[in-house]
């Protein structure tokens, strides 16, 4: 028997009793005529004695020779400490070591394995196994496991069966590139792998499954952000014989039952915006609603004056920072600075500071009076104290650019608490998105979703008004969930595939299989699929991914630890029948 213990649970109560413990050497002090080593596992740590009074000169000879993450079990008594640690469940006692056995040594670690490591990312990404051990990084999987424990609990008890959708299949259509795998048996052809199950998911509602769901990782090759990783885990569903309304309700379940069960808040009903309220409100489309600064468009009280930057603008457009007009000019400059900034792309930026007597103190005094000060306060919603900030230009370029500027003002301000959950549906997306370079439209969401009712004629008039049946829930300012209800009909499907550019051939070669599938009574249906990564990271507090996934890849798309990608034998190459041109 390796143990009787863990390296967590002992306090007063076993004291007396003989234990057996088994761990990792966290850290030894020698104090000449005694010895104190701590012993780790995961459940925690606890002190280890040898004393020149008790133990024989063996064992503390040993117990000096122990080097840091050695793997040792251990014999001894529970004893009482007499300098007790308050800040750890085993901090009362202490086991006085009778024998020791080194089960494997180890070389000192590159790093140390403490909550502050001294260790720098693309070390700690190298040694991951060591990072693990440290408790930010375990603690991160061990939470990431009980939240998907409890997705699966609620989601079978609402009736939903897991079914697994294979791995090398043909491209689908989420937006990204495809990873590609060559197959032997099959020269010159390729696999993809997926980057969600989305036709096999609505295959299965084909099949009559009904309610399915999977906690299934995806592939897409796109550029890494904090948020992103080229390898996630979504929580995939589908139900069939559903309407929006009925995702919605079932999928704020599952998030109300994440937040109680793991977090212990509870939210009555989640609110909704329309993709357009969001985009006007908050100049986003997955707005962070725990704090206001919400848009005020100013237009009609900022244009048709003397101030021709403003006049010549399509969208004139202001948020209220509040307690900012205590700013001094050189904080008001470096914001300025800051939004001019390539990244955020403003040309300029316009204050309004609102006095604590009523006054108004502003950039552009030459063009405006304080009466026209006080309706920019109106409609920003700015009191006195506050700073109004104002961006002007083409609408959905200055939006963006004001966005940005709230997120960072709320970031500074210590608005976006962490330990608060504000969740949010938002709905009526836009079925196409216009591709600025080629000027064609494309799925939004993905070509599967279904218009809303009574506007699939505006297709050919007017494709980018059409609005989908397409919701993404967004948590504290991140999209961890996207869906939607989906086309169940051949000829709507195919309508959709001209659309979107695909020439009749084209679509037959890519999704004919579904085409096929829907001629056999295809039953309405519709679902969504969270991050989980995301929704994990999110409710820890977090916005980086990274720490919550056990092995994950750096912003090179590379796996350092095991040096991922690499090259192939030649033998391999041939065997796939493939010639590297590099
Ligand atoms: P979508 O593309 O919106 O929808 O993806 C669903 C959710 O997956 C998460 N996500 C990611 N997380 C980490 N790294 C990435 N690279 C990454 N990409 C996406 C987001 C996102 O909300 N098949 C549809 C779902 C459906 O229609 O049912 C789909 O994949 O949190």
């Amino acid at each position: 028997m390796y143990r009787s213990h863990t390296c967590g649970e002992l306090n007063e109560s076993h004291i007396e009793t003989k234990v057996t413990l088994s761990g990792w050497v966290h850290k030894t002090r020698d104090k000449g005529f005694v010895v104190w080593v701590d012993l780790r596992d995961r459940y925690g740590i606890t002190q280890l004695v040898f004393d020149e009074d008790r133990s024989s000169s063996k064992l503390l000879e040993q117990a000096r020779n122990l080097g840091r993450e050695f793997v040792v079990q251990i014999e001894g008594e529970v004893i009482e400490r007499t300098s007790k640690n308050p800040n750890i469940p085993t901090g009362d006692i202490e086991v006085l070591v009778e024998s020791l056995k080194v089960l494997n040594t180890s070389k000192t670690p590159p790093f140390t394995i403490e909550n502050e490591t001294d260790g720098g990312i693309d070390l700690r990404m190298k040694y991951r196994y060591l990072d693990i051990r440290r408790n930010p990084i375990k603690n991160n999987l061990i939470f990431r496991s009980k939240v998907t424990m409890e997705v699966r609990k609620y989601l079978a008890e609402n009736g939903f069966i897991e079914v697994e959708t294979p791995y090398l299949i043909k491209s689908t259509p989420e937006g990204a590139r495809d990873f590609v795998v060559p197959s032997r048996m099959n020269e010159g052809q390729f696999y993809a792998l997926p980057q969600s199950p989305q036709t096999f998911k609505q295959l299965l509602m084909v099949g009559g499954l009904d309610k399915y769901f999977q906690i299934v990782k995806c592939f897409r090759d796109e550029d890494l952000r904090a948020d992103r990783q080229p390898e996630f885990t979504q929580i995939d569903c589908e139900m069939a014989f559903v309407e929006q309304e009925d995702i919605l309700k079932v999928f704020e379940g599952l998030t109300k039952h994440l937040l109680k069960a793991i977090k212990g808040v509870e939210i009555s009903s989640f609110p909704r915006i329309t993709f357009d309220d969001a985009m006007r409100i908050y100049g986003n489309d997955k707005p962070d609603i725990r704090f206001g600064m919400e848009f005020g468009e100013l237009n009609a009280v900022a244009q048709h004056k003397d101030f021709n930057v403003f006049n010549s603008s399509e969208l004139v457009v202001g948020i209220a920072v509040p307690g900012a007009a205590s700013y001094s000019r050189k904080e008001i400059d470096a914001l300025v600075d800051w939004v001019k900034r390539p990244q955020i792309g403003a040309k300029g930026m316009v204050y309004v500071k609102c006095n604590e007597d009523g006054s108004f103190k502003s950039s552009v005094d030459k063009f405006y009076d304080q009466e026209d000060f006080q309706k920019w306060a109106e409609i920003t919603g700015a009191s006195s104290g506050d700073l109004i900030f104002v961006l002007s230009g083409e609408v959905t370029k200055t939006r963006t650019q004001l966005s940005a500027l709230r997120m960072e003002m709320a970031e500074r301000l210590g608005l976006r608490n962490p330990k608060e959950f504000a969740p949010l549906w938002v709905v009526d997306f836009p079925l196409l998105e216009l591709d600025e370079e080629t000027g064609n439209y494309h799925a939004m969401h993905h070509p599967f979703t279904s218009p809303k009712p009574g506007q699939l004629e505006l297709l050919e008039s007017d494709p980018g008004e059409v609005r989908a049946n397409a919701y993404d829930l967004v948590l504290n300012g991140n999209e961890i969930g996207g869906g939607s209800i989906r086309i169940h009909d051949t000829e709507m499907q195919s309508t959709m595939f001209k659309h979107l550019g695909f020439t009749e051939e084209e679509a037959q070669a890519q999704f004919g299989f579904l085409m096929d599938a829907f001629q056999y009574g295809a039953p309405p249906h519709g679902g969504i699929a969270f991050g989980l990564d995301r929704l994990v990271a999110i409710l820890g507090g977090q916005e980086t991914i990274r720490d919550f996934i056990a092995f994950p890849k750096n912003n090179s798309g590379r796996d350092v630890m095991i040096d991922a990608p690499s090259p192939i034998d030649q033998n391999q190459l041939d065997e796939l029948g493939l010639k590297l041109t590099v």
